[in-house]
């Protein structure tokens, strides 16, 4: 099955109405068990279930609206992108997967709050308020699994933005990708804390897709990494549970190490951080071995992701001052 095939079999034989204007927001997330490797490259299917925490208010707001024009017009932020710009392809053809034989243009207005591309997931914010705009363009009323497997197409981590709070990614085992989606945990943690350290707030070097990518063919470490997911997902779902903050601090931090782990054994490597990363990343280690209850995870980019808990909030601002909660 291609891409337009597994959308049409998502949209399957609904009647579409279309309107004029349509806005969705949808939050970004940050992984505590990562999405690293795809099984199936055109369906975005992962070789490892993944879990996500989300970020509340910090996310994208797409508004999509019906122009007459032959072209369709992407903004981001508020400035206009070059139709032959990689980003503005993305979302065009997104758009055309969805456009099921009607002609129409639109002007598509993508606004972040968080960094564009610099390990803050905004791809995956990005894509899920598109699905969900689109989906109120079209009059489709997809349910949220549904949702989910198409904001997948995308970026894959775009799945796990459809739902707020902690959610689930299942891999799912179909070749046709019909049972890879993801599903929101009924589990709230109110005392725990995000904290995002911006080392770079720029377009990172390496896009997670061809990082990803290039890890899996040639990385030797990759090889334990679905084992070691797998068991990690399990001890976060259990953290949660129990509320037990060091048992998700570590376990997050461990599966994000062993997953830039992976990256750097790839040829041509695959190195994200930069030396501020690591100054932070030791920073934090010399707070806990003090006593200071604080982890950490980091994507596809030099940022970090400060993980606490409410209690210990002034204690980690008096020594990350700049972080945003
Ligand atoms: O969804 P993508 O293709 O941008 O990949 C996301 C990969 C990580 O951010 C590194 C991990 C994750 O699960 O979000």
């Amino acid at each position: 099955m291609n891409r337009q095939q597994f959308a049409n079999t998502i949209i399957g034989d609904r009647s579409i109405d279309l309107k004029k204007s349509a806005t969705a927001f949808a939050p970004s997330n940050i992984a505590l068990c990562k999405y690293w490797g795809k099984r199936q490259r055109e369906l975005n299917l992962p070789v490892n279930s993944s879990l996500s925490i989300s970020l509340g208010e910090y996310g994208t707001s797409t508004t999509i609206k019906v122009i007459d024009s032959k072209f369709d017009e992407i903004f981001l932020n508020g400035n206009q992108i070059n139709n032959n710009d990689s980003f503005a392809k993305k979302i065009i053809d997104f758009i055309d997967l969805l456009r099921q034989n009607i002609d129409f243009s639109v002007r598509v207005n993508t606004i972040n709050n968080i960094p564009t591309a610099a390990g803050l997931a905004s791809s995956a914010s990005g894509f899920a308020a598109l699905t969900l705009a689109i989906n109120e363009l079209l009059s489709l009323e997809l349910s949220n699994k549904e949702l989910s497997m198409l904001a997948r197409l995308g970026s894959g981590s775009a799945s796990r933005s459809i739902y707020d709070g902690f959610v689930v990614w299942n891999r799912g085992e179909r070749e046709d990708g019909l049972d890879s989606f993801a599903e929101k945990l009924n589990f709230s943690w109110p005392g725990l804390c995000i904290g995002l350290c911006t080392i770079v707030n720029a377009q990172k070097s390496i896009s997670s897709r061809d990082g990803m990518n290039r890890t899996v063919e040639s990385s030797f470490l990759y090889q334990s990494w679905a084992s070691q997911a797998e068991h990690d997902i399990l001890l976060i779902k259990d953290a949660i549970l129990k509320q037990d903050f060091v048992l998700l601090g570590s376990t997050a931090e461990h599966n994000s190490l062993s997953m830039h782990a992976t990256m750097i054994s790839a040829f041509p490597p695959v190195i994200y951080w930069t030396p501020e990363s690591l100054a932070m990343i030791n920073k934090i280690h010399l707070l806990r071995s003090k006593g200071l209850p604080l982890y950490f995870t980091m994507d596809a980019g030099p940022n970090i992701k400060l993980l606490f808990m409410k209690e210990n909030e002034a204690e980690v601002l008096a020594s990350f001052p700049d972080v945003k909660l």
